[in-house]
């Protein structure tokens, strides 16, 4: 079956990167799809290339996704229209994942409006290091098959070969998934802090124990930098303890605000993101991931892939 890698706008290096990628199911090729928004709002959306009997993938990450959503379902059934016989979605940062439960009385979960809807649309859908936490695995939500990418083994190769005698650091227990990983692949020590988060612009984290900095560059490993407001919180410490500057890595890097300008003003050396969401902090590369993730959700067969 032919591979057609369909990027929304805003995707196309990430659909030539993951072309370049030998593990993706050949036949290959990148289609065209022309969207532009009519004066009065709505989507227009024009296929550009034949999808007819093909596999699709649609290349979308999903932060800012209010805008991408619509867009993103209208590409999926003109795709259908057209005959693709397959349609996956490629989106390395995966949106509302946060809103897990309902915090207070009336609040929307969202994380699992949001998996409803994508998956009524979808075949099948690979992420990277969706915000696990309250709902622990993506097929409590999402009813389609599901891949996911950890960015630890490529994060790992990144703090081993660019920070001598790093210390990671994780701002909270959701992080610790990922520090933990990171940290015993790199060979490294790491500690774990507690957050209380009071708002979206207001949080309170512990601080590190000052002999596990000793000697060491901090290296702080969060999923989601986003307000950059824990991560700022924690290098406010390490600068009043004195500990070496310290480097910040982001799996995604959603970067609301001034997030970027929060960071270096709070401290950090360096601020490096993997490549889930385009952003001049890129320095992770993980499309080879990606690309193998796709093989084994598109190997598995319709019925399986279904099923599970
Ligand atoms: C939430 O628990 C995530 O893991 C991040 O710690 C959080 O999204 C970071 O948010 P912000 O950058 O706005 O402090």
């Amino acid at each position: 079956m032919n591979t057609v890698v369909l990027p929304l706008p805003g995707n196309e290096a990430l659909a030539d990167a993951l072309l370049k990628q030998p593990a993706l199911p050949r036949p290959a090729e990148r289609g065209e799809l022309a969207v532009r928004v009519f004066p009065d709002g709505e989507t227009h959306l024009r296929l550009l290339s034949k999808v007819e009997g093909a596999r699709v993938v649609l290349a979308a990450t999903l932060d800012r996704p209010d805008a991408k959503l619509l867009p993103l379902l209208f590409a999926a059934s003109l795709v259908r229209d057209y005959g693709a016989v397959e349609v996956g979605l490629l989106a390395p940062y995966l949106a509302y994942m946060r809103q897990d439960a309902r915090f207070a009385p009336g609040e929307g979960v969202t994380a699992r409006y949001f998996a409803k809807l994508l998956s009524s649309h979808l075949d099948w859908l690979v992420t990277v290091d969706p915000h696990l936490h309250r709902i622990t695995a993506l097929d409590q939500v999402y009813d389609c098959p599901t891949r996911v990418v950890h960015a630890a083994p490529a994060m790992a190769e990144w703090v081993a070969a660019n920070v001598p005698a790093p210390i990671l650091i994780g701002p909270d227990s959701e992080s610790e998934q990922w520090v933990a990983e990171v940290a015993s692949l790199a060979k490294v020590p790491y500690a774990v802090l507690d957050k209380i988060r009071h708002g979206d612009h207001q949080v309170e984290v512990s601080r590190p124990e000052m002999a596990q900095l000793l000697g060491r560059t901090p290296v702080l490993v969060d999923d989601i930098v986003s307000t950059a407001h824990t991560m700022a919180e924690t290098l406010r410490h390490l600068q009043q303890m004195g500990a070496k500057p310290a480097v910040c890595i982001a799996v995604h890097a959603v970067f609301a605000e001034d997030a970027v300008a929060r960071l270096t003003s709070s401290g950090a050396a360096r601020v490096v993101s993997c490549n889930t969401i385009a952003h001049p902090s890129n320095a992770i590369s993980l499309e080879r991931w990606l690309a193998e993730a796709i093989r084994d959700v598109c190997g598995a067969s319709p019925t399986e892939r279904r099923a599970e």
